[in-house]
């Protein structure tokens, strides 16, 4: 209890559950992180049985090489625990998805409906010649679709990558070909702020140079003409009318068979295909998913992110479905028709738990109060938020505004690589006191340890490097078909380290209480509206360009995306700086990497600042763009080059 002489400093949050919940005589948190600590073996095999498992495993770990083997002889299949394990429960005939299109169009999908759909979906990949083990991409839209598709393919066992929908056509043609993927599923387009993308169109202008693509599974949703080939491309809908119905087996997959490959940017210009297995990442998303929301029966979930990215992967399809959610999925932007139709929509399908992005919220929040004041948000009982750090006057308004100090905000940390939550509230096992801007501690079964440059643990207090000490079951398996690349970037970094620690590219610190504090990449990775860019990249990309010899590309601060890219750009001989060239540099990035990738500023420089071994030195102008000191210039070989940088950034200085 708290003693009646001190002053009761529980946050809201924490004030808003019943007594007993909140006053435990033991800490369960940490009772429950010690113990996974000390024997996580014990641990993950419990949360293991969460799921259905044909055969169990006769191992719970391997480990070798950095590379994991979670329970191994284990077999299972992500569809069945997704859907058929529910058809003999009250989940049978419950919402799986209340769907809703940009333009207002609505699905609803039962689980019953849902496993007929996949079903269907199965069979007709069966027909175009699909085998376990060949992999299929999907270049989708946010329409149910999409999760049909990848419950069709985990069904019949053949690894997928989701290729997200503003990608270009070289990000999806360069991914499918990294894949060898045998059939593409798209749609013919998709709305966005009211207009459509030609999704086909697109993914046509990419299948030429993919030989492997036998198939394109078309979905029909914006109904605008689109060239079929013959031969190749084939209507879902026509499909459908056709294919034989029935119940398609559900593949026996290894635990370690892989369910699906998920590109993301690195610190070189290819993307990583992140590679991940089926019984070790469904273990992981389902208990996650339940410490973090502490969800049940009751809950309406509603992740607000893209099944392009991990968060849609994770907490859009897979946990929410195991645990038999109801969830709400939407097609377009957030702010279309108007900035209330988030918290409409929360107010429509009384969500109770709703996960989003600090970019989100910085964007709707901008349009003030009075849109969330419209609507009854008073289902809402946990917030959420993911893909960067939330600035405490961000997270407070969220706290106050759309959880009218009564819901808990878990700002998760973790990765596409992590495959799901590691630093994040739990309320789900108990709501310790929240600090606005902080992830809070460590989930159970993850020991992580900031670190120096050589690897030895700093204190509470200091900045350093994020890294974790053993393996979880939602790790990666190794980047697809480049082990080398997996072992050098997240596991040799620190050689005189005398353990193990996985480097997660981001800066952190620990406070005195054990909080744990994100602040940052420390790699050359961007989070431009929470979404993950590589400088090196947009910078392969600009010099691919005929006019430019050299480019630098760096994050600036900016107030609703987190960070923007800035490039900076060497001309080659004959070629004139002028606002053509800038605009046909950016659309040169939107072409080769996709929209998100548009850099805020393009700046033409006559030389870059670097070390006298020739190394651009971004650290530099990073200081630069940011305004701050840029420190030791003793290094570099033409101090000029800096003086250049301040003149383009601040002309009139
Ligand atoms: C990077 C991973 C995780 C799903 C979506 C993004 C940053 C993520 C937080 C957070 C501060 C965060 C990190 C991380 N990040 N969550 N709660 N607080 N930073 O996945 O594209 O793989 O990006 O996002 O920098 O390394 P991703």
């Amino acid at each position: 209890m708290v003693p009646s002489d001190e002053k009761d400093n529980t946050p809201e949050s924490l004030k808003a559950l019943p007594t007993d919940e909140r006053i435990s005589p033991i800490n369960r948190l940490q009772d429950t992180w010690k113990h996974s600590i000390e024997r996580p073996e014990e641990f993950w095999e419990r949360e293991a049985r969460q799921l259905h498992w044909f055969r169990s495993w006769d191992t719970v770990l391997d480990w070798e090489d950095h590379h994991a083997t979670w329970f191994k002889g284990g077999t299972l299949n992500a569809s069945y625990n997704c859907l058929d394990r529910h058809l003999d429960t009250p989940v049978r005939n419950k919402v799986a998805f209340f769907w809703e299109g940009e333009p207002g169009d609505k699905r609803v999908y039962t689980y019953q409906q849902l496993y007929k759909e996949v079903n269907k979906f199965a069979n007709i990949l069966k027909l175009r010649g699909i085998q376990k083990g060949d992999a299929v991409a999907l270049y989708m839209p946010m329409i149910p679709e999409l999760p049909i598709a990848m419950l069709a393919c985990s069904r019949i066992g053949a690894p997928f990558t989701q290729v997200y929908s503003g990608f270009s056509r070289e990000s999806l043609a360069e991914r499918m070909r990294h894949l060898e993927a045998k059939v593409l599923v798209t749609s013919d387009g998709l709305w966005r702020r009211g207009k459509i993308v030609d999704l086909k169109g697109i993914a046509d202008s990419a299948v030429g140079s993919c030989p492997s693509i036998q198939s394109v599974i078309v979905v029909k949703r914006t109904g605008h003409d689109v060239d079929m080939e013959a031969g190749r491309d084939l209507w879902y809908h026509e499909e459908l009318a056709s294919v034989d119905s029935g119940h398609v087996e559900p593949a026996q997959m290894k635990s370690e068979n892989i369910l699906y490959v998920l590109y993301t940017s690195g610190t070189t210009a290819k993307p990583k295909g992140v590679q991940v297995s089926t019984g070790g990442y469904l273990t992981f998303v389902t208990s996650t998913l339940k410490w973090s929301f502490d969800v049940d029966e009751r809950d309406v979930w509603w992740c607000a992110a893209d099944i392009g990215w991990v968060t849609g992967h994770s907490y859009i399809v897979f946990g929410p479905l195991i645990h038999g959610l109801s969830s709400v999925m939407y097609e377009g932007a957030p702010e279309y028709p108007d900035p209330g139709r988030v918290w409409r929509m929360i107010e429509d399908y009384s969500v109770t738990k709703f996960y989003t992005s600090p970019t989100l919220i910085r964007h709707l929040m901008k349009f003030g109060d009075d849109f969330p004041n419209q609507y009854d948000l008073s289902s809402l009982s946990i917030l959420g938020t993911v893909g960067e750090p939330i600035n405490p006057d961000v997270w407070r308004w969220y706290y106050r505004v759309i959880g009218k100090e009564r819901c808990p905000v878990s700002d998760t940390y973790w990765q596409t690589e992590t495959g799901g939550f590691m630093i994040a509230p739990a309320p789900g096992i108990e709501l310790q006191p929240l600090k606005p801007g902080s992830a809070c501690h460590p989930l159970p079964g993850i020991d992580p340890l900031i670190v120096d440059e050589d690897g030895q643990p700093v204190e509470d207090g200091v900045k350093g490097y994020l890294t974790i000490r053993k393996p979880w079951p939602g790790m990666l398996m190794t980047l697809y078909k480049d082990d080398a690349r997996y072992q050098e970037y997240y596991w040799d970094r620190y050689p005189g380290a005398g353990q193990d620690l996985f480097y997660t590219g981001d800066y952190a610190v620990r406070d005195r209480d054990g909080y744990y504090w994100l602040l940052g990449r420390s790699d050359d990775v961007l989070k431009v509206t929470g979404h993950r860019l590589g400088t090196i990249e947009l910078e392969d990309c600009l010099v691919s360009h005929p006019a430019v010899v050299e480019a630098a590309v760096v994050g600036k601060k900016d107030e609703i995306k987190g960070e923007v890219p800035v490039c900076f750009v060497v001309l080659k001989v004959g070629h004139e700086r002028s606002q053509e060239l800038i605009d046909e540099l950016k659309q040169h990035i939107r072409n080769t990497i996709g929209p998100i990738a548009s850099p805020s500023d393009i700046y033409f420089v006559p030389n870059m600042p670097k070390t006298r071994s020739g190394k651009i030195m971004r650290r530099v102008i990073k200081s630069l763009t940011d305004g701050e000191s840029v420190g030791d210039l003793t290094t570099l070989e033409d101090p000029d080059a800096v003086n250049e940088i301040i003149k383009v950034v601040y002309p009139k200085k």
